[in-house]
């Protein structure tokens, strides 16, 4: 499974990384760390609900 943050949309809401801090970070101003990158095993179920808690729709979450 794969998550990617846009960058474009994120504006720091931090909800990502408030809900999956195993999967989301932030960077040094608030907002996600932008791009794609592989989810650990385990932590799918938990990538889910932090990108269903971006309000701008800014994170997608896909493969398995
Ligand atoms: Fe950005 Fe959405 Fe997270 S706006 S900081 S990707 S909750």
């Amino acid at each position: 499974m794969k998550v990617a943050v846009d960058g474009a949309k994120c504006t720091g809401h931090a909800r990502c990384q408030a809900t999956a801090p195993e999967v989301f970070a932030l960077d040094e101003l608030g907002y996600a760390v932008p791009g794609e990158r592989e989810i650990a095993a385990g932590a799918e179920a938990e990538a889910r609900r932090g990108a269903s808690a971006c309000p701008e729709r800014a994170i997608t979450v896909w493969g398995d």
